[in-house]
């Protein structure tokens, strides 16, 4: 049997930063391993960027410290900047220059050798799918392909970690999935990824674990399986009427009393725990005493949302806001 044994590539310990009175990050603790993609997973204001400024030497922590690859944040901070890439959540790249000229200056910068330089630009292009517009400035791209060429910037000088803030934020479907690819084609060049994100099933898409934050603070980490598995030992129906009052949701819940927790959504009861069998039994006829009409019934399988929830105890919204937003 191999056994392999993966390195921490990422120790944080008690990582804190104020903001004059504003504590953005509290005592924060975690790990990422050689290779993993780690999701840092939580609404807007959680600390997500102010941990990713601190990490890669563009802020100073006010407490606490981190390694990256064996290197102190506090004190060796320019070997840390050799190491990573950064894709911060507003590109860097300059409008002006073309796909091409822009990864040769950022190379450049970088301290890239000068022969290697081109052609670890135009691979780059290939790879991200833009070699046919290399020579098209930066302003001229969609959405989706500025970031494409941003995270190329960020590969330029072969980082062994690469922090991406947000990657797929106001991206259309297809641009955010087509990125969603390009991140996991990275994890097989045996690249760590660093990601944030507000938007719960990217994180149970890409991440081989996630850490849950919530104003500053690491509420949760595990892997969205067992993240998951933390709410499956419960049943979920859902029922959807043609018509749903709130009286009626009232008369169910009376009904099952075993239930745990009976959610309305617009035309829909959610209604989690008890015994499937009963509860379907006892909806069907209180519904027929009621005259009512069931369009249809489903057992559903916890989300990552339903996790988040019960372990946050926040409310969905809170992850939800923008995803229809911008
Ligand atoms: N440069 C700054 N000065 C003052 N407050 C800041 C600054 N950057 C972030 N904050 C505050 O710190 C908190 C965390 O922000 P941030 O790390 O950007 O969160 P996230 O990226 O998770 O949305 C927020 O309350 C934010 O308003
Ligand atoms: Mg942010």
């Amino acid at each position: 049997m191999e056994v392999v044994l993966k390195e921490i590539v990422i120790h944080v310990s008690h990582l804190t930063k104020f903001y004059g009175r504003l504590l953005a990050l509290d005592h924060i603790d975690f790990d990422v391993k050689e290779g993993e993609i780690f999701g840092f997973l939580g609404p807007n204001g959680a600390g997500k960027t102010t941990t990713i400024r601190l990490l890669t030497g563009l802020s100073k922590p006010t407490d606490g410290n981190a390694s990256i690859l064996g290197f102190d944040i506090n004190t060796e901070i320019t070997e840390v900047k050799k190491r990573v890439g950064v894709v911060p959540e507003f590109s860097n790249l300059y409008d002006e220059l073309s796909a091409l000229d822009n990864l040769l200056f950022v190379a450049q910068l970088y301290g890239v050798p000068r022969l290697a330089r081109r052609k670890k630009a135009e691979d780059l292009l290939k790879t991200f799918g833009l070699f046919e517009r290399k020579d098209s400035p930066f302003r001229m791209f969609s959405h989706g392909m500025k970031r494409a060429l941003t995270i190329a910037a960020a590969l330029i000088h072969d980082p062994k970690i690469v922090f991406l803030d947000e990657p797929t934020v106001g991206l259309d479907v297809v641009a955010a999935r087509s990125l969603r690819n390009l991140i996991g084609n990275l994890r097989q060049q045996g690249v760590t990824l660093f990601i944030t994100t507000h938007y719960l099933e990217e994180a149970d898409i890409l991440c081989d674990r996630i850490a849950i934050l919530v104003k500053g603070r690491i509420v949760k980490i595990d892997t969205p399986k067992a993240l998951k598995a933390a709410t499956e030992e419960e049943s979920v129906i859902e029922f959807s009427f043609a018509e749903l009052s709130s009286t009626l949701i009232h008369d169910i819940s009376d009904k099952l009393p075993e239930a745990k927790l009976v959610v309305m959504d617009y035309n829909k009861v959610r209604i989690h725990g008890g015994m499937p069998g009963k509860i379907y039994d006892n909806v069907c006829q209180l519904i027929r005493e009621k005259g009512i009409e069931i369009q249809s019934v489903n057992s559903i399988r916890p989300t990552l949302e339903d996790a988040f929830i019960k372990i946050t105890g926040l409310s969905p919204t809170v992850m939800s806001i923008e995803k229809g937003g911008k």
